[in-house]
């Protein structure tokens, strides 16, 4: 089975900063710390109110950071300029709703493939890995590659929220999806919602070859440390896959 990268979502740190306006906690000095944690990237989401990560945090990750970034940006001309100028080693292009506490759903590829096309295209020439978030569904991921993206990162919330036998019809969603992913030749990521108690289904999943983990890992950043924290999920992750 292929190797199963851990990127570490950063985004709340960022949150706890803002509560109070200075510069503690500071989100890089959490990116400097995953590797050593047993991460293998870094991602932050760039949201256009800039709720959490700044533009400023995104110009350090990128130049501060020797682990590879992951940028989560809506497709608007703003976050391809941004994009442009700061090379990302890959950038997930999510759906973003401003009322949204989070990314809800995945992206709508079919309804705004000619927009997207242009623009997975945009960020390929400049040297960026593209990835689309979608949720587990056939057409999405036809619809990924007809736009010429490269890797889909699977939307887990639906699993994640689901209980006993909803939860379990949502994993077989996902690997259909991901075998789906295979016949395409799409690279296959997922996230979104995981934890400690749901990782291990989606992290043996075989053609899945990165998970993007936050929120939790955040929060129980707060009770046992940062480091150990990424520690045990990626031992979750290693375990489930058999490693
Ligand atoms: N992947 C994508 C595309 C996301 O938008 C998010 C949330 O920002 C995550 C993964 C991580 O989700 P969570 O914070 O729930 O682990």
């Amino acid at each position: 089975m292929s190797a199963l990268r851990l990127g570490v979502n950063i985004d709340h740190v960022a949150t706890l900063r803002n509560a109070r306006g200075g510069s503690h906690p500071d989100p890089v000095r959490a990116a400097l710390l995953v590797r050593e944690a047993g991460g293998q990237g870094i991602t932050a989401h760039l949201r256009e109110d800039r709720r959490h990560i700044t533009d400023r945090d995104v110009e350090r990750l990128a130049s501060e950071c020797d682990l590879p970034l992951n940028l989560e940006i809506a497709a608007t001309d703003e976050m391809l300029e941004i994009a442009r100028r700061i090379r990302p080693h890959a950038c997930c292009i999510v759906p973003e709703r401003r009322e949204e506490r989070t990314t809800e759903s995945g992206l709508d590829v079919v309804g705004g493939e000619a927009r997207l096309r242009p623009f997975v295209a945009a960020l390929t020439q400049c040297g960026v890995r593209v990835s689309l978030f979608v949720d587990p569904e056939p057409r999405q991921l036809e619809a990924a590659k007809r736009v010429g993206a490269p890797v889909v990162e699977l939307h887990t919330g639906s699993y994640c929220e689901a209980e006993g036998e909803a939860r379990a019809a949502e994993l077989e969603r996902l690997v259909r999806a991901a075998a789906l992913c295979r016949e395409l030749g799409l690279e296959c990521h997922a996230g979104h919602g995981l934890g400690y108690a749901n990782v291990a289904p989606v992290a043996a999943i075989p053609e899945i070859v990165e998970l993007n983990i936050g929120h939790y890992l955040i929060g129980e950043a707060v009770f046992v440390g940062f480091v150990e924290a990424v520690r045990t999920m990626r031992r979750l992750m290693d375990e489930a896959r058999g490693a």
